[in-house]
């Protein structure tokens, strides 16, 4: 029920029914506890809901900022925790997934069988070659191979790189030879709205542009003919009928501190970033993390709608329900396909309990009316959750009062490809707003603060920043520590830098504006101007580029280029057309421009950096603010 609080915004309270059962009663004792006793907190955590191998010998090392370390000394497998121990009980016969492709194939795994998959594919991938700490870079659509790639990795201590399946050659090809894998798992092809995503294709031409990879394993999905190259392809399926691959083998016994995966993600300048997180930090922040926020009971049906691509399908598709032993749902295609229905038609056939999606999802689907979701018996839901960018408070209300049929609290939650799990978020128990992420997760410092590092008053906008270490925090960008150091940690001494503006409340309560650098988020994905630069001026149309991020109704954001014509081309609708193409075919389609504009010279510093915030201030009709380093 929606009170006012005597100001402007609404606050909606929990009932009865989720106050009883949260499995954090009181956020407030539990925060300050954890703020008081970080390490003390983690550490009981980690003795109780996981099993080591070998306990470990420091809980937090802090001696070298800002490379911490979790659980220092301690033996364990992500995996192991994650499968191993589960096949073990009678777990063994409860549903891990339950997989709809998007023309209604079904297939579901319990845990004994997620487990044998796993080890087969992990036995093949060890008679391929793959040793402890080899990367090995996946690239394929929603299907459940994609999680038994990851798993199989993570089980001997490979460490996965996953390229979101809707990336294209140039992001692939980038990504691959930064991680210098040598051996990639693909999928003939992905469907998305009834049409075949060309994985194969992608990933050849890919390969033509980096000759790292000596061993490609393919998935048949789709169906369609593919070049398979002698001695380097080879079909899944095939090899999983070999006897090699061997249900029976040992889980890899690794350091806490050992790497987990790499996962590639859109920074300020330059190239993405490899970020790199670890076996025991992380496995203790995703699964604790979930179990508090959204309440994760024995017999919930766990819907994380995200591509297990991006951080959000890594942490809380893939790790985290496995970690808790629950049941997730897990869903191919696009949200309205066939009929704007889809979701609302899996949550009710498969009786979903909570659901976790973007807000740009939300906005989408909330364009198609009410009519679609009040056709489906959507009882089943307890809670529901968003990601990705701020909810604006309409589609909050749309997805509280339709979906959630005004029964189900939101977890807005705030987090990172960086941090790995929830940072900002309430939890079931916390009186909501609509359009804030709330509070700090217990024992998470937050602060917000000016040019100068000092905190700001309420209601002021600053730096959004975290003050203290937590498990799951990234441990270094892979092979370019001072890159980690420089781009979070310089900035505010001592304090990690997250990249956005915040403001907080007289009550206490964050709301995140957006990013305050080069990064653009399109529809929740995350991606750089630089990205989307360097594949308009790979065109030999284009000399000079310049993108901007514009707000969109519903995607959040898209994206507006500037671009500087070589000598010879003219500007048309037509180059418009071939332009937006070739950004698609190097990065992906996420990234192809809405609008281009040729222009003949782009606002620049002195010193020769293309000022995008004037671009922006333009292109909003807001004041260009200061001028005073801009060329002449
Ligand atoms: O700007 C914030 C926004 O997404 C960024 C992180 O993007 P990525 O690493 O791709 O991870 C996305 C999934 C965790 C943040 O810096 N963001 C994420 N969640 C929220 C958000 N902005 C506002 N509210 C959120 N709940």
């Amino acid at each position: 029920m929606a009170q006012s609080n005597g100001m402007s915004d609404e606050v909606y309270y929990p009932s009865e029914q989720i106050l009883a059962q949260a499995n954090i009663a009181d956020y407030d004792a539990i925060h300050q506890s954890m703020l008081r006793d970080p390490a003390g907190c983690w550490d009981q955590i980690a003795r109780e809901e996981f099993e080591w191998f070998e306990p470990w010998k420091t809980t937090l090392d802090d001696s070298n900022p800002p490379f911490y370390q979790w659980f220092v000394g301690g033996k364990v497998n992500i995996v192991h925790n994650a499968l191993d121990r589960h096949a073990r009980t009678w777990r063994r016969n409860k549903l891990a997934l339950v997989w709809e492709g998007e023309n209604y194939d079904q297939r579901s795994y319990s845990y004994q069988q997620l487990h044998r998959e796993v080890s087969r594919f992990a036995s093949v991938l060890r008679a391929m070659g793959v040793r402890k700490g080899d990367r090995v870079t996946i690239y394929m659509g929603r299907i459940p191979e994609l999680i038994i790639a990851m798993l199989a990795c993570a089980k001997i201590g490979a460490v996965h790189s996953v390229v979101y399946g809707g990336f294209s050659v140039e992001a692939l090809h980038e990504r691959i030879e930064d991680s210098e894998s040598r051996v990639a798992i693909t999928s003939d092809g992905a469907w998305l709205r009834g049409n075949v995503v060309p994985l194969k294709d992608i990933m050849d031409e890919a390969l033509q542009r980096a000759p790292t990879i000596q061993t490609l394993i393919v998935v048949k999905r789709t169906g369609q003919d593919v070049h398979m190259e002698p001695g380097r392809d080879f079909w899944y399926h095939d090899l999983m009928n070999l006897p090699i691959a061997d249900a029976h083998i040992e889980t890899e016994v690794m350091d806490a501190e050992d790497p987990l995966f790499l996962l590639y993600t859109s920074g300020t300048t330059g190239k993405p970033k490899a970020i790199l997180h670890t076996h025991g930090g992380y496995m203790v922040g995703v699964a604790t993390t979930l179990k508090w926020v959204f309440d994760i009971k024995e017999e919930d049906t766990w819907w994380c709608a995200a591509d297990p691509g991006w951080i959000t399908g890594h942490s809380y598709i893939v790790y985290a329900p496995l970690l808790l032993g629950t049941t997730s749902v897990i869903y191919e295609g696009a949200p309205n396909h066939p009929f704007p229905d889809r979701w609302w038609d899996i949550v009710e056939r498969h009786g979903v309990t909570v659901l976790y999606t973007a807000p740009t999802a939300i906005r989408g689907l909330m364009r198609f009316g009410d009519a679609w979701p009040n056709r489906h018996d959507l009882s089943s839901l307890r809670l529901l959750g968003s990601v990705g960018e701020p909810i604006n408070p309409e589609a909050w209300r749309w997805y509280h009062r339709v979906i959630g049929q005004g029964r189900c609290p939101i977890m807005d939650t705030w987090w990172q490809t960086e941090t790995a799990h929830f940072m900002i978020t309430p939890l079931p128990v916390t009186p909501l707003k609509p359009g804030s992420a709330t509070k700090p997760f217990p024992g998470v410092q937050i602060d917000i603060v000016d040019e100068d590092g000092s905190p700001v008053g309420p209601n002021e906008e600053g730096y959004l920043v975290i003050k203290s270490p937590w498990p799951g925090m990234m441990r270094t960008i892979y092979r370019d520590a001072e890159r980690y150091v420089n781009q979070y940690w310089s900035r505010f001494p001592g304090m990690y830098m997250t990249g956005d503006s915040a403001r907080r409340d007289e009550d206490g309560y964050i709301w995140v504006i957006g990013r305050v650098d080069d990064v653009i988020k399109v529809s929740g994905y995350r991606l750089g101007t630089a990205e989307v630069e360097s594949a308009l001026v790979s065109h030999s149309a284009v000399v000079e580029a310049a993108v901007i991020g514009v707000p969109d109704e519903v995607r959040g954001n898209i994206i507006r280029a500037y671009c500087i014509l070589a000598t010879g081309y003219e500007p048309s609708a037509h180059l418009v057309e071939v332009l937006r193409d070739h950004v698609g075919h190097e990065v992906g389609p996420i990234a192809k421009p809405s609008s281009i504009e040729f222009v003949d010279s782009l606002p620049k510093t002195r010193s020769g950096k293309i000022m995008r915030r004037v671009l922006k201030a333009r292109a909003l009709g807001q004041d260009e603010g200061d001028l005073s380093t801009l060329e002449a």
